[in-house]
């Protein structure tokens, strides 16, 4: 497998999916965003849309067995040959250890795991205003990057819509469930010298610069 190949760490709104989508653009290479992967499923009810709804309302994680098999069935898609950017998987050891074996399989293995770091009161701020399309899923943010179409999205003029798990005492659950859970990935990677430490503050296009050199880094 040739290209990019990274994982987007770090806590709900560090702005993980906005990075993929730029790294996508880049790099020419594919995004899995398990979180959109999700959401699409729980919009057309399929049998995984319907076991994830409850997890996701709740601001806990989706079972590692539905989210192992989701990630690995997309891996194998003809446009992940170009690279991949993985954003929100893995979020366990054991999703990792997983993902390890899966790269095994295709002959490959990670590049770098980005750790995106932006301060709490930045988080609250930005996932009470985010605003994401229903139609392509882009992403906005009421205040540091509104649509210049107002209410609909800039792109596909489809209505932007506030997710259901923005809500304030949810975002509070999913930061715990991040602490205890996903923070252990980045000393998991840390210690297999492919961590890159990313500074989440600044304008997305700064943050974006930021991987773009570390990736050109140490080998990287
Ligand atoms: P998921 O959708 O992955 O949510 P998350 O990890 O909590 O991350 P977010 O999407 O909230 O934030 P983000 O870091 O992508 O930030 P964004 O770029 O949008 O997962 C949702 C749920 O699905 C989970 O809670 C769980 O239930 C389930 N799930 C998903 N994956 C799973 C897995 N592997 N295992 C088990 N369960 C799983 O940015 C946020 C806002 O900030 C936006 O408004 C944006 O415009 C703005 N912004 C971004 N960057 C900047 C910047 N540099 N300056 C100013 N504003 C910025």
């Amino acid at each position: 497998m040739e290209g990019i190949r990274v994982v987007l760490l770090g806590p709900p709104g560090a702005g993980k999916g906005t990075q993929a989508k730029l790294l996508r653009q880049k790099f020419d290479a594919c995004q899995i965003s398990t979180g959109d992967l999700l959401r699409e499923a729980v919009q057309e009810k399929t049998p995984l849309g319907e076991k994830a709804a409850e997890y996701i309302e709740r601001g806990a994680l989706v079972p590692d067995d539905l989210m192992v098999d989701l990630v690995a069935n997309r891996l194998q898609e003809s446009d992940c040959l170009r690279g991949f950017i993985l954003d929100g998987f893995p979020r366990t050891v054991a999703q990792a250890q997983s993902l390890d074996r899966m790269l095994d399989t295709l002959g490959t293995g990670l590049q770098a795991v980005f750790s995106v770091q932006v301060p709490r009161e930045t988080i609250i701020e930005r996932l009470s205003g985010r605003r994401t399309c229903q139609g392509c899923g882009a992403i906005y943010h009421r205040t540091f990057s509104p649509s210049k179409a107002g209410s609909t999205c800039e792109r596909c003029n489809a209505p932007l819509y506030q997710r259901e798990d923005d809500r304030e005492e949810t975002v509070q659950k999913r930061l715990v469930v991040y602490d205890s859970q996903t923070a252990p990935l980045v000393d998991y990677y840390r210690e297999r010298g492919i961590l890159r430490e990313i500074d989440g503050v600044g304008t997305t296009e700064d943050v974006r610069d930021r991987m773009v050199r570390a990736l050109g880094e140490r080998g990287a």
